[in-house]
C-alpha cells in the first residue's frame, strides 16, 4: 500500500474508503507510540512504543519513528500527535522535546519519508477527537510529561488552546504545578489537591458541559470527580488520530 505516492483526495473517495488504513503516531515527552487503525478508527494489531530519544531532536525522533514503523504492516496515511503548537503541519513549540522543533515542517518531512499523506496535530487535540461527544462545550486536559489542553464546541476544535504554560498559581504555570516531574517531587496527595484547584478554576473559566481528563498520569487521580467529568484512556491519544481525516 505504500508503493505509490497518494494524495489525500485519492484515498478519501468512497469507493476505496473501506480499505484505507491510518497509522497513528503519538509523540510524547517520554514515549513514542504507534498503532494501525482501520477506516473506522478501530485498532488493527498491537500498539508499539519506544522511549523518546534524548535529546529529542527532530532527527532523533524521526529515526525512532522509522524504527517503530519497520515493525508495522503497510498503511495508507498517517496521523501524528505532537506535544506542542502545530499549525499547517509545522511545529512551533516543543517545551518537552527540543528547541530544534521550532519551525520544523514535520508533516512535509514525514510525507517525504513515508511517501503517503500525513496530518499532524497537537497531542491533546487528538486525545480530544477520541474522547468528545460532539455536543456543547467540551474541554480536554491531559496529564503526562506536560499539561495538554483542547477545547471543542459542538465537535469543532478551537485551535491552539495552550493552557500548559499559562500562569496558574504561585507564579507557576499549569505544567509547572501539575506536570509529571512535579508529581514525582510532591507526591500524589498534594498533586491531587492542586489538581482540584485547577479543575475549580477551569470550570469557572470555560463553563464547559463536559471535561475529559487523559494522559498517562490520570491514573493517579484520587479526587471525587463531578458527573460531567470523565477520565479517558490514554490510548485515545492514538485512536483519536482518525479524527484528523474526518472533515
Ligand atoms: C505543550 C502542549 C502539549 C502538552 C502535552 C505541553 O508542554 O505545550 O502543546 O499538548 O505539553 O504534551
Amino acid at each position: 500500500m505504500l508503493t505509490a505516492q497518494k494524495s489525500a483526495a485519492d484515498i478519501q473517495t468512497p469507493a476505496n474508503q473501506q480499505l484505507v488504513t491510518t497509522l497513528a503516531i503519538d509523540i510524547g515527552g517520554s514515549g513514542i507510540k504507534v498503532i494501525l487503525l482501520d477506516s473506522e478508527g478501530t485498532p488493527i494489531g498491537e500498539r508499539a512504543r519506544l522511549k523518546t530519544p534524548s535529546p529529542a531532536t527532530p532527527d532523533a525522533v524521526m529515526d525512532t519513528i522509522s524504527k517503530l514503523i519497520a515493525g508495522q504492516p503497510s498503511f495508507d496515511r498517517v496521523s501524528v500527535g505532537f506535544p506542542g503548537v502545530v499549525r499547517n503541519g509545522i511545529t512551533y513549540t516543543a517545551v518537552n522535546l527540543d528547541k530544534a522543533w521550532v519551525g520544523y515542517p514535520l508533516a512535509e518531512r514525514l510525507t517525504q519519508q513515508l511517501n503517503c499523506p500525513v496530518k499532524v496535530a497537537n497531542d491533546a487535540d487528538i486525545q480530544g477527537f477520541g474522547a468528545i461527544s460532539g455536543k456543547g462545550v467540551e474541554l480536554v486536559i491531559t496529564l503526562g510529561t506536560g499539561f495538554g489542553s483542547a477545547l471543542f464546541v459542538d465537535g469543532h476544535l478551537v485551535p491552539n488552546l495552550e493552557m500548559a504554560h499559562h500562569r496558574f498559581r504561585k507564579n507557576e504555570s499549569y505544567e509547572e504545578q501539575l506536570g509529571r516531574a512535579t508529581l514525582e517531587k510532591i507526591g500524589k496527595e498534594k498533586w491531587n489537591r492542586r489538581l482540584q484547584k485547577a479543575l475549580n478554576s477551569l470550570e469557572h473559566l470555560f463553563n464547559y458541559d463536559r471535561l475529559y481528563i487523559g494522559g498517562g498520569e490520570a491514573k493517579n487521580i484520587t479526587l471525587k470527580l463531578p458527573s460531567n467529568t470523565t477520565i479517558v484512556p490514554n490510548v485515545l491519544g492514538l485512536l483519536g488520530g482518525i479524527g484528523l481525516w474526518g472533515e
